[in-house]
């Protein structure tokens, strides 16, 4: 306990004056976290050191889920949307402060993937297609729930590790992938993540990674703390290990919730058995104990008894920012947008935005994420119907609602105002992927009829991933804003009527159709059988083949790489004002390469643009497409204009500059022409050098 030595130091000394036992109680989540016992599902161990803390983990990336009196944040998809690392930051420091209160200490999160598929299930959990984007937020927030709150630490443990991207047969899959790919695109956002927070823990995921199950594939040692350099332990998905011996040489050092696998018995009979050695289980206990104590675990005990209500004026505050910086807006034909005071009748309809449910749905179903899907917040929102209503009585107008069961009838109401704003929805979550990215609860023909009926219409869309928009042509104005938490009402009443500026860009790539998803067939997604088929045959309990054929076209480099216009690009994102770019400028250093361009606010109102820097690597190196190598959030007046400078540095943790080489094991950064394009999309980058690089 002498906190003037190192963790590492103080960990060392733990162990030394351990048993062997107390030493195996660190390798279960259970025995490790709840030293005032000693037997666990019949498991039993010695009593523990004195020393010990209390431990506990929670879920959410999201939130602190399973617990009243907390802030319901929106889903993380929608934090990913806002590109604001700082706010990422907040949220972490926030949601931290709230798990420690309710006495819990480690959060399970955040959640990173590469975005293979939109209909992944998970995919509100995670933070987009982008490796650069994601893990800089991912390591935002972990830095928040690690350092925001040093009197009541939390410690993360970034997930899931890896290759998970799909909730099908998510336990009895095998995901695919060559090493390059797997390098370049899979192990990149955690790589960044643990580059700029150094996570406590990493959690290893349900499936396997080429036939070996994530939690005892050597990737865990090879890739994850050799090449990424991850220095925390490795906690497995809940009932995620499958053997004691090639876990714990894998590099597998703790076992999720109870004593399976790695239980005293079994783990000294491998030791006797010469199957595993001392210092493979000393190097698994020391990760743990050395991340508890080097995340405040062991010098700030949890209070004995949880507080009731955790969540403050302050982090509803944050969650209402996250609401507001993640909504993008999508469509604003006709300045439809923001409303004006000469709207004098506003339509509002759709299920989710009242807290009045039909056919149960309604606000709450689209707050947050809970465990395996979509769903309400432990507080209930302010529903968007409530805060426009009360919005337009400050300017005269009044608000007529309907709840969107019937389109006619919604029609027939929207045809009565002089502006209609319809909410669209769709459900998703762990446990299922989604098979389509239609609109649920016949929102597709709803939005569509309520268009057609009022030439004045905004569709405002409460999803967990990329939709299609079938009625795109019948509205003006489409606002994307995912799960948007409790104070959801109150950020979409703002943004509507321009109190606040829309700023998101989009985290992911907004297909116009399934058919130009990168998973062209169904051998990779959503994986085949022996026999070739889809679907598992009954009483087959083989392993699912997810073939990641596609490589490293993923996310918007596979709509580059294959010229297919999306429906909305990776990064866009409308304002309320205009934003401009000029005087790009380029130059090669033994860094890397410097880059520096100007953005100017041509409009009429304030407002924050997030210029995107992408780079496009010499054809010789074999990457499709071009990948984000820089994003700086701006904001300006009308009229104000400032020069952003970018170090696209070698050796920055995403290396945007090189390509895996398989052969030598390493990143080479092949010579030759290098392209820089700048702007406000992947899709829209007005600015563009080369430079060469030796
Ligand atoms: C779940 C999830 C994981 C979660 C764990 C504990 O199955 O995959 O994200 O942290 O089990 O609840």
């Amino acid at each position: 306990m002498n906190t003037a030595m190192s963790a590492g130091q103080r960990a060392q000394l733990l162990l030394k004056a351990s048993s062997l036992d107390q030493e195996l109680r660190w390798l279960g989540e259970q025995p490790a976290n709840q030293p005032a016992n000693t037997t666990f599902s019949g498991v039993t161990y010695p009593a523990q050191l004195p020393c010990t803390p209390k431990v506990t983990y929670t879920d959410g990336p999201d939130t602190v889920r399973g617990s009243t009196g907390v802030t319901g944040f929106p889903a993380q998809i929608g934090l990913a949307a806002s590109w604001n690392t700082n706010l990422a930051y907040d949220k972490g420091k926030a949601q931290g402060d709230e798990a420690f209160r309710k006495g819990k200490n480690v959060v399970l999160g955040p959640g990173v993937s590469s975005g293979r598929t939109p209909l992944a299930g998970r995919t509100p959990e995670y933070l987009g297609e982008d490796s650069l984007l994601g893990g800089t937020l991912a390591a935002a927030q972990t830095n928040g729930l690690q350092k925001g709150n040093p009197d009541r630490p939390t410690m993360a443990v970034l997930k899931h590790y890896i290759g998970n991207e799909q909730e099908l047969d998510r336990q009895t899959s095998s995901s695919n992938v060559d090493e390059r790919t797997l390098r370049e695109v899979y192990d990149l956002p955690f790589e960044v993540a643990i580059d700029g927070s150094s996570p406590g823990g990493v959690m290893c995921s349900y499936n396997q990674i080429n036939g070996t199950y994530a939690c005892e594939n050597p990737l865990l040692t090879g890739n994850l703390k050799k090449q990424l350099g991850f220095d925390g332990y490795v906690v497995s998905d809940f009932g995620a290990v499958h053997s004691t011996t090639p876990s714990l040489k894998a590099g597998l050092d703790q076992e999720l919730n109870r004593p399976l696998y790695y239980t005293p018995d079994k783990l000294k009979a491998a030791l006797s058995a010469g199957q595993i050695t001392r210092k493979q289980i000393d190097e698994a206990a020391y990760r743990v104990v050395k991340a508890y104590i080097k995340n405040g675990l062991f010098d700030h005990p949890l209070p004995t008894t949880p507080e009731d209500n955790v969540s403050t004026a302050a982090h509803k505050q944050v969650a209402q920012q996250i609401a507001t910086e993640g909504s993008v807006l999508l469509k604003n034909d006709g300045n439809v947008l923001p409303l004006s005071s000469k709207a004098k009748t506003i339509a509002v309809i759709g299920q989710t935005a009242s807290n009045t449910p039909t056919n149960g749905v309604s606000a709450a179903t689209v707050c947050g994420m809970s465990g395996f899907g979509a769903g309400s917040c432990t507080t209930p929102p302010v529903a968007p119907l409530d805060a426009i209503t009360a919005r337009a009585a400050k300017t005269g107008a009044s608000v007529i609602y309907d709840n969107g069961s019937d389109p006619a009838a919604a029609a027939a109401t929207a045809a009565k105002a002089d502006v209609a704003i319809v909410f669209g929805y769709s459900k998703m979550g762990e446990g299922s992927d989604r098979t389509n990215l239609n609109l649920d609860g016949n929102g597709d023909a709803l939005i569509s009829a309520v268009g057609g009926a009022n030439h004045n219409t905004i569709a405002v869309l409460e999803t967990g991933t990329a939709a299609l928009m079938p009625w795109q042509k019948d509205v003006k104005g489409i606002l994307e804003a995912w799960y948007p938490g409790e104070q959801q009402g109150t950020a979409i009443a703002r943004l509507l009527w321009g109190d606040d500026n829309p700023s998101g860009r989009l985290p992911m790539t907004f297909p116009k159709s399934l058919a130009d998803l990168p998973t062209q067939s169904s051998a990779q997604y959503p994986g085949v059988f022996a026999d070739g088929s889809t679907t598992r045959p009954a009483g087959d309990t083989s392993i699912r083949q997810v073939n990641y054929t596609e490589g490293l076209a993923v996310g918007y480099k596979w709509y580059e790489e294959n010229d297919i216009a999306p429906l909305y690009a990776f990064g866009y994102g409308l304002s309320y004002t205009s934003f401009s770019y000029r005087d790009l400028s380029v130059q090669a250093t033994k860094q890397g390469i410097e880059v520096s361009y100007e953005v100017t606010n041509t409009g009429r109102r304030a407002g924050t643009d997030t210029g995107q820097v992408y780079v496009t690597l010499p054809k010789a190196a074999g990457e499709p497409g071009k990948r984000l190598a820089a994003f700086q959030e701006v904001e300006l007046r009308p009229g104000q204009h400032k020069k952003v400078k970018v170090t696209i540095a070698r050796s920055a943790s995403d290396h945007p500059l090189s390509i895996w080489n398989s052969h030598k094991d390493a990143w080479t950064t092949p010579s030759g022409t290098y392209t820089l394009e700048a702007g406000s999309s992947s899709a829209d980058l007005p600015l563009k050098k080369t430079t060469t690089l030796r």
